[in-house]
């Protein structure tokens, strides 16, 4: 029997568990395998081994001495998460078949016999869902990315899954801003480290791996603080984001309809994956509705968008026509709603975005407050700047999550910008150059 006060995590050696599949650790990822603390946060650039290092650990932590274990891989997005479980599959395929029970392989779930004859299973989860990550204690849990993560996923999904049986967690992720991730990195380090926590940071070139030709190369084509973050693995303020100041605007609440009022709606129709959203705004630029549904047909739709601009007098809408929203759009005014179209290109798109961030910062939009309207809020914050492979600037929601909800805004907010376009990059307040050069090259 383990006393689980006095060392939580039956160990094996790893050192040697490693030799004998074939895996070499750098120093860096050494350090991380050799800690014994409940919580490790490695916050390390791109490139490091930080996925390599994730799933080794998570092959290690299978084949401790247990009756049982169950042991979740967590990413923002499932082929994030398929990626880390391919890798364990093909060193217990390559290198432990002997210890394979079974392998689910549409829900990616491995069983496998550890070392004291009990089964551990592993489970590949996409953070995008967050119901599936409801339900099972765990004894090991694997964020990868795990900045890219919302906050509300740690803290009311996750974490709560490692109480039941004391489980431990390895986070791992190149840096974003200073969200709950830097949170939880700072409790391990100095000067008062939390005695459950264990924290690095490190940057791309501590991979001796990693030719540093490459790394060059990086720092040529990136903005410097892209370049920082990306690979330096500093955690910098506020580095991409599109929208600031959010929070200061997030004061006010959802509102019933008042006669007399006068009400603009924008409308994201769901594409393949998505979700359609409306989004209300009264004269004083207040977001007074929001709905949002997915997997409703056509006529179910648009009875909903109908029943809620007609409800707020009419309001009238502006209404994304790209791909699927055609025949919606026809629809509408079929019901009799007052509609205008609105074709989504990625110049019209940035228009919508250039002006809701002018309006955000200039404190002329008025949101409900992050408690009731957790998704909103969120998905405006994490709405980023990024860098292409092509080396180009686009602002969009980090990959696998949606900016479903910043385009309805956008094009509710589109009807009740000031007269004279305010979008010009010359009216945004300037305060952090390196924005100031993703938005020069966005709208070169
Ligand atoms: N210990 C190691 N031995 C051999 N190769 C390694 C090791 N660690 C990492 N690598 C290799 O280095 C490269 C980067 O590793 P990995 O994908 O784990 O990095 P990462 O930090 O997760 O990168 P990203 O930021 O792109 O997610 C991969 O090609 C991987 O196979
Ligand atoms: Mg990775």
């Amino acid at each position: 029997m383990i006393d689980a006060n006095k060392d939580p995590i039956p160990r094996i050696n790893r050192a040697a568990f490693f030799r004998d599949i074939g895996y070499k650790p750098h120093p860096g990822q050494r350090a991380v395998h050799a800690s014994k603390k409940r919580y490790r946060v490695v916050a390390c650039g791109s490139r490091w081994g930080k996925s390599v290092c994730a799933a080794m650990e998570t092959l290690a932590s299978a084949f401790e001495p247990r009756e049982c274990a169950m042991i979740w891989v967590v990413a923002p997005t499932y082929d994030l998460a398929d990626r880390i479980y391919r890798q364990i599959e093909l060193k217990v395929l390559e290198r432990l078949p002997h210890r394979l029970i079974a392998k689910k392989e549409a829900e990616r779930r491995i069983l496998l016999r550890n070392l004291a004859g009990g089964v551990s299973e592993i489970r590949a989860k996409s953070a995008d869902n967050p119901d599936s990550l409801l339900g099972e204690g765990l004894d090991f849990l694997v964020v990868d990315e795990a900045s890219r993560l919302r906050p509300r996923i740690w803290n009311s999904f996750l974490s709560q899954r490692l109480m039941d049986k004391r489980g431990s967690a390895l986070l791992i992720s190149t840096p974003r801003s200073k969200g709950y991730f830097y949170d939880l990195y700072r409790r391990g380090q100095p000067p008062d480290p939390d005695p459950d926590y264990a924290s690095w940071n490190m940057p791309s070139w501590s991979n001796p791996m990693l030719p540093m030709a490459d790394i060059e190369a990086e720092r040529r084509r990136l903005p410097d603080a892209a370049f920082r973050q990306e690979l330096g693995a500093e955690f910098i303020e506020g580095a991409g984001a599109v929208f600031h100041g959010i929070r200061d605007i997030a004061v006010g609440e959802f509102q019933e309809p008042v006669a007399g009022e006068r009400y603009v709606a924008g409308l994201d129709l769901a594409k393949v994956q998505d979700y359609t959203v409306l989004i209300i705004i009264n004269s004083r630029r207040e977001v007074v509705f929001y709905d949002r549904f997915h997997r409703l047909d056509w006529g179910l739709q648009t009875a909903r968008i109908v029943g809620a601009t007609s409800r707020y007098q009419r309001a009238q809408i502006l209404c994304d026509v790209t791909g699927v929203g055609d025949p919606i759009y026809e629809e509408l005014c079929r019901a009799g709603c007052r509609v205008t179209p609105y074709a989504f290109t990625s110049r019209s798109k940035s228009a919508l975005v250039e002006n809701l961030v002018v309006m955000c910062e200039q404190r002329r939009l008025v949101l409900p407050r992050a408690e009731l309207w957790p998704e909103g809020i969120e998905e405006l914050e994490d709405f980023q700047y990024s860098v292409t492979d092509a080396g180009t600037v686009r602002s969009g929601a980090p990959s696998g999550q949606h900016d479903d909800i910043v385009m309805a805004l956008g094009l509710a907010a589109w009807q009740v910008r000031a007269e004279r376009p305010q979008y010009r990059i010359s009216t945004v307040r300037r305060r952090d150059p390196h924005i100031e050069a993703l938005r020069q090259r966005l709208w070169r």
